[in-house]
């Protein structure tokens, strides 16, 4: 607070104050004062009866600082442990766009800082309900009103309770009761607090009062030995879902894609055959993703252990040629994605019946002949080649530069080159870090899960193929 030191006054106002003081029988000091009260008791009424926040009353909600017509995303993040994966959201949603604000409950300021989410989003990041600063400049209905999308991730178990009971006791739960925009929760507990009644009650609720949701998914929690359904859904998956309720998500539609996935089995006699160790994970997650998407997606699998992914018109096939066949007859497409690790070689003339062992009889030599390559043999075709071919390559050192030399010999637009030595336990695994190779350079991709590839390189082929120059 300021200080006002009487003697520095010019004379003329001090001799005014010495009169005035004498005549209501006050020390000059006390008349200031006095004087000061009632000035600021008038000003204050005056400001409080013709005070109106301008959002709660303007006919439509203020865009004050708000970059050009982008839409506005406000997050809250709960506390628990998955609201460290809230700063990658912040990420994912800005890089597509959104003007993103935060607000932090007390739980969530244990395992982020404001700090943190204030310096991914650029802007202020909000915490109290009884802030006067925040009251003034924004203000709970202000935040509620001023957004077009309310996320909340994660939703802890007490905050999607609250909700659904209609408490308002601190920041985040008042917005939610205030806003008419459309909430998006990505729900995330242990398993146990999931599958309680209590919860599984509030979930009903909150979905029959119109809340949307994401997840939670099923996954190794943060505890050790805890696993089950409970785990928030990847920044990835909420962005895009983010993208859908904005009718944004369909970037494939009216597109065809095809990908082929998983290993090939080459027969040896009916019951042998050669093999890798190929999960088809990254091939299926394209897929998915693709159909996410909006794309009409045909997938050529070889044998795995993975269920169809919804949508998509899964064509099963065991051997190369099968699935070179079973390609060829997918075409036209726009894009081909070639993710299965087809075998290189099958066997030459692999037996109608099954090779017999007998005692003293030698080995069986298996003569091996060149399968066909089915990413070269699309990509050079001269009719129906696909806007865009895109294949992989898996390999254990000089992963760009090989990728470089493949991207030309197989005549293919992109590659995703990955390093699938043993160590990185990409062979079989969920995480993968790809290398994008093109004509233009090398692109390398952070470390990500399968289904976080899928997503990102569907997000580079909308991009592609909207500027038509793959
Ligand atoms: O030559 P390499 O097997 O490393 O090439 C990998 C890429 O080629 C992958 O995209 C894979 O799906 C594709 N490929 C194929 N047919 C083959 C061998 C590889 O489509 N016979």
């Amino acid at each position: 607070m300021a200080s006002l030191t009487v003697r520095q006054l010019d004379e003329r106002l001090k001799k005014l104050l010495r009169l005035r003081a004498a005549r209501n029988g006050r020390s000059v000091e006390d008349e200031v004062r006095t004087i000061l009260r009632e000035a600021a008791d008038q000003v204050g009424t005056e400001v409080l009866e013709n005070f109106t926040p301008p959002s709660v009353h303007s006919a439509a909600p203020s865009r004050r600082g708000v970059p050009g017509d982008a839409k506005r995303v406000l997050l809250i993040i709960g506390g628990g442990i998955a609201a460290y994966k809230s700063l990658d959201l912040i990420r994912r949603l800005k890089e597509r766009g959104f003007y993103v604000r935060c607000i932090l409950t007390k739980a969530a300021a244990h395992f982020v800082t404001p700090l943190a989410a204030g310096a991914i989003t650029g802007e202020r990041v909000f915490t109290d309900l009884f802030d006067p600063a925040h009251e003034f400049d924004v203000g709970h209905i202000r935040l509620a009103r001023e957004t077009d999308v309310i996320v909340v991730a994660p939703a802890t178990a007490d905050l999607m309770a609250k909700v659904a009971g209609g408490h308002a006791d601190d920041l985040a739960t008042t917005v939610l009761l205030a806003t008419t925009a459309k909430v998006l929760l990505a729900p995330a507990m242990n398993p146990r607090m999931w599958s309680n009644k209590a919860t599984q009650r509030n979930l009903a609720q909150l979905i029959t009062d119109g809340f949307a949701l994401v997840g939670p998914n099923e996954g190794e929690m943060a505890e050790t030995g805890e696993s089950g359904t409970g785990r928030m859904a990847e920044p990835l998956e909420i962005a895009a879902v983010v993208e859908k309720l904005f009718g944004r998500g369909q970037s494939l539609s009216g597109k065809r894609v095809l990908v082929t996935s998983g290993p090939t089995h080459e027969p040896i006699d009916p019951v042998r055959y050669i093999a890798n160790r190929s999960s088809g994970k990254q091939g299926h997650a394209i897929a998915a993703a693709a159909a996410a998407a909006g794309a009409q997606v045909a997938l050529i699998s070889g044998p795995v252990n993975l269920p169809d992914p919804p949508g998509v018109t899964t064509i099963h096939v065991e051997s190369a040629h099968d699935m070179l066949a079973a390609t060829e007859r997918a075409l036209p497409v726009d894009v081909a994605i070639f993710a299965a690790a087809v075998a290189d070689w099958r066997v030459a003339n692999a037996g109608e019946h099954k090779i017999k062992k007998s005692k003293g009889q030698a080995t069986p030599n298996l003569a091996l002949v060149e399968n066909p390559d089915i990413l070269s043999t699309i990509a050079h075709r001269k009719s129906q080649r696909p806007m865009l071919v895109i294949g992989f390559a898996a390999e254990t050192e000089n992963v760009a530069a090989n990728a470089k030399v493949k991207l030309a010999s197989k005549g293919c637009d992109w590659i995703l080159a990955n390093d699938v030595s043993p160590q990185t336990g990409i062979m079989g695994g969920n995480m993968n870090t790809i290398e994008l190779v093109t004509a233009k350079g090398v692109e390398s991709w952070p470390p990500q899960s399968k289904d976080d590839v899928a997503v990102m390189l569907i997000s580079r082929i909308a991009d592609a193929l909207l500027k038509e120059k793959p």
